[in-house]
């Protein structure tokens, strides 16, 4: 089978040092990508995954940045102009979770989620469509001149009791994804999302680590299995390459499932 190649490219990965994020940097960079890997806070864990890239013969630096500030984005991007020379795909992924009953949720933890998982991925798609401009198209390196790629959630759809920041946020993400794609495909920049169910990391530990709970997940994953980050990296590597060059304004649900309302097989 003809394996998904990104020769030559350069990407950023945001929130790369754990989770969805690092296992989308490893695979870019097997695929031949070199590859910022953004941390805000754990360095050790980002260094971990850069040498493991780089022991692999792939190409990676670490660099710490809060996405959710105009200049915490471009450090990423001054970062890639300066090892890589230059963008060509920006996979927009920092994510967190501050969960809560609706009531009890605080204005701090609405705003941080808020901050990060839709301004920040606000922020760094804004840089990165000026710096695909200010670049300009090179059609020998891709037919487009730049992909964008966000990592959104299936609660861009399913309501969240409990969690109503991160299911706001992440419908922000939908429309927000799909609004850039309409204004920018005219340009060549293809804007596009991946929607993860549950996949085993460490921002959901709780759900999927003890039995009973791991159960009570599974009644909602009709394909009977938690899912691994390798299931959404080799996703964001098809939406990343050529091969899906005429993909715009998509959401690749990548959930086993999940979205199919499972309760509704036997019910209804
Ligand atoms: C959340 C996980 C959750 C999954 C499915 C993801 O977006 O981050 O905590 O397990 O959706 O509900």
């Amino acid at each position: 089978m003809q394996k998904l190649q990104l020769e030559k490219a350069r990407a950023i990965i945001t929130g790369a040092s754990s989770g969805i994020g690092q296992g989308i940097a490893k695979a870019f960079a097997e695929a031949g990508a070199a590859v910022i890997v953004n941390y805000r806070s754990d360095e050790e864990a980002a260094d971990r995954i850069v040498g493991a890239i780089r022991e692999n013969g792939g190409k990676a630096e670490a660099i710490q940045a809060d996405v959710s500030t105009p200049e915490g984005c471009a450090t990423l991007f001054d970062a890639s102009d300066q090892h890589f020379g230059g963008l060509d795909i920006l996979v927009s992924n920092a994510g967190i979770q501050r969960d809560a009953a609706f009531t009890e949720l605080s204005i701090e933890d609405w705003r941080k989620v808020i901050d990060v998982n839709l301004t920040g991925q606000f922020l760094c798609a804004q840089e990165a469509v000026r710096r695909f401009r200010k670049q300009g198209h090179d059609p020998d390196r891709s037919p487009a001149l730049g992909k964008i790629i966000f990592t959104s959630s299936v609660h861009q759809a399913i309501p969240w009791a409990g969690h109503a920041n991160y299911a706001t946020a992440k419908g922000g993400v939908k429309q927000l994804m799909e609004s850039m794609a309409q204004e920018l495909a005219c340009e060549k920049i293809r804007v596009n999302a991946i929607a993860p169910g549950a996949i085993k990391t460490p921002i959901n530990r709780d759900a999927w680590e003890d039995e009973d709970t791991r159960k009570a997940l599974l009644q909602l994953i009709p394909y009977g299995r938690v899912g691994e980050t390798e299931d959404v990296a080799n996703a964001a590597l098809w939406l990343a390459s050529d091969a899906s060059d005429y993909m715009v304004g998509t959401t690749l649900f990548v959930d086993g499932g999940m979205l199919l309302y499972p309760s509704f097989r036997e019910g209804g």
